[in-house]
């Protein structure tokens, strides 16, 4: 028999998924379209992986769907799918097909996909509004849908929708606190990544290249029960910490380089992220190790502010004021803390954010700002608590402008402005004083972070991924252990 092993693991939660963002819906009507099959070369495709958003409430991951949710009608739940064939499926694997679609994964109808438009132009004649993601790949569909029923509108007085509305705001909603099955799922990625980024730690050595580590890292992942990453994994060693998405992973490491991995795998449609930094000879140098302390502290700090009620402006400006702290201290900014903050100083080390939500995309969706304010954190949210620092190793002499600003005023003009917001501060950077500053040389190339899987619980926070040590000296006993994977 063909695959057949693409059943959710558990109906009833898409089901209430898709009970909660019918109640969200109302009487209007939405279209979430699946990911597209992409071609990599010639009838060679690229992994695929299902949109978030359309597996979320239908558990489905066969490419080029479109589901269509209708709450007032016969047929809430649609599904519009690639029909049987058996000579695609020859090739490229089972399909549930129509009958598939409603008899496993719960669809009231369901379609050869082909009938999207048709079945869209009799749906949504009379609704109050039609939701599709903008820049979807339906979107066109839908807009031309929409054109062609306008003259119901204006010479009958239908309510035919005149304009699409983007759900991302009410689905967002509901990804965003996790059920207790999501946070099985979560954990379980974690879990799983922690084991993996444990037995790295154990596994490298000087002379290995980082994809020789990636391979252990990832063979713990598939061998724990994980399908595929949550995103590539990052495996920088030496000056390529100093990259921040760097995956490459190709180069030779050496005693005295430190490694930092950031990778996580992905658990049932859930994604890890967590990042350790430590050193491919097992011993921290003391530059480094004045480095790390830095960032660990501004690691644990961060963390004390996780709890319902926090937000995640807090939890970075924690961050970013020990981070500043340190730099400072060892040298590498020349100005007072308060200055080095006012001025944005630190973002020449440390120029990310510390947390992002967490959840079936690694960096989900929902927004971190309510009605201009960040949203308070609440129980069963999910993020990342990763600080950095990374000192570029071809700026040993760093020019810092001495110009305060303020981040939020800056992010308003540019979205206020658009392009022209750049020449505006072009004009004041260029204006302001500015002092070159020498970089210690033994600090050069460093590149440390740490990152760790926050839930929110009911009075504060579990750490997902605090299996895998952050002290320096736990970090160099693990190393000292042997490994269970194969050496290279
Ligand atoms: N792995 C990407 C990040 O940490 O945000
Ligand atoms: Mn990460
Ligand atoms: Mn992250």
């Amino acid at each position: 028999m063909l695959d057949r092993n693409r059943l959710p693991s558990d109906p009833a939660q898409f089901a209430e998924r898709r009970t909660r963002f019918m109640e969200e819906l109302g009487d209007a009507v939405a279209v979430v379209p699946a990911s597209a099959e992409m071609i990599r070369n010639n009838d060679v495709a690229f992994d695929f992986r299902q949109d978030s958003d359309f597996f979320f409430l239908t558990g489905f991951d066969e490419p080029d769907a479109v589901a269509m949710f209708d709450p007032t009608s016969d047929e809430p739940y649609t599904l519009f799918v690639r029909p049987r064939d058996r000579d695609m499926e020859i090739w490229t694997g089972y399909r549930a097909g129509v009958d598939g679609a409603r008899e496993r994964f719960g669809a009231d109808a369901a379609y050869d996909v082909a009938e999207f438009q048709a079945q869209l132009r009799q749906r949504v004649a009379d609704r109050s509004a039609i939701y599709v993601k903008p820049g979807s790949r339906i979107e066109g569909e839908v807009t031309a849908t929409l054109a062609a029923l306008q003259p119901l509108r204006e010479r009958f007085g239908s309510r035919t929708p005149s304009a699409a509305l983007d759900p991302s705001e009410l689905l967002h909603d509901l990804r965003l606190r996790k059920s207790v099955f999501e946070v099985d799922h979560l954990r379980r990625a974690c879990d799983i990544s922690v084991d993996a980024h444990i037995e790295a730690i154990r596994f490298t050595e000087p002379g290995m290249h980082e994809y020789h580590v990636q391979a252990a890292l990832e063979y713990v992942f598939r061998a724990k029960g994980s399908v595929r990453n949550g995103y590539p994994s990052i495996v920088a060693s030496g000056p390529n910490a100093c990259v921040l998405h760097y995956i490459e992973n190709d180069r030779k490491m050496a005693d005295g380089d430190l490694l930092l991995i950031d990778a996580g795998c992905e658990y049932g449609y859930f994604s890890a992220d967590i990042t350790r930094t430590f050193p491919v000879g097992g011993t921290f140098t003391k530059p480094q190790a004045a480095v790390y302390e830095v960032v660990l502290a501004a690691e644990q700090a961060a963390l004390q502010e996780c709890r319902p009620g926090s937000d995640l402006r807090t939890v970075h400006e924690t961050a970013v004021r020990v981070v500043t702290e340190g730099l400072v201290e060892l040298g590498l900014i020349p100005t007072s803390v308060d200055d080095a903050l006012e001025m944005h100083l630190y973002r020449e080390f440390f120029m990310h954010g510390t947390s992002h939500w967490l959840g079936m995309d690694v960096h989900d969706c929902g927004s971190t700002r309510i009605e201009g304010k960040p949203r308070p954190l609440e129980a069963a949210m999910a993020f990342t608590v990763e600080p950095g620092v990374y000192i570029n190793p071809d700026r040993p002499t760093v020019t810092y402008t001495l110009q305060a600003y303020d981040l939020d005023q800056r992010f308003e003009r540019r979205l206020r402005l658009g392009p022209a917001a750049k020449s505006l501060e072009d004009e004041e950077t260029s204006s302001s004083p500015t002092v070159d500053h020498e970089i210690p040389e033994e600090f050069l190339g460093i590149g440390i972070r740490i990152e760790d899987d926050v839930l929110v619980t009911d009075e504060e926070f579990e750490n997902l991924s605090e299996g895998v040590p952050v002290e320096m000296d736990a970090i160099e006993a693990l190393w000292r252990e042997s490994s269970w994977v194969p050496a290279v």
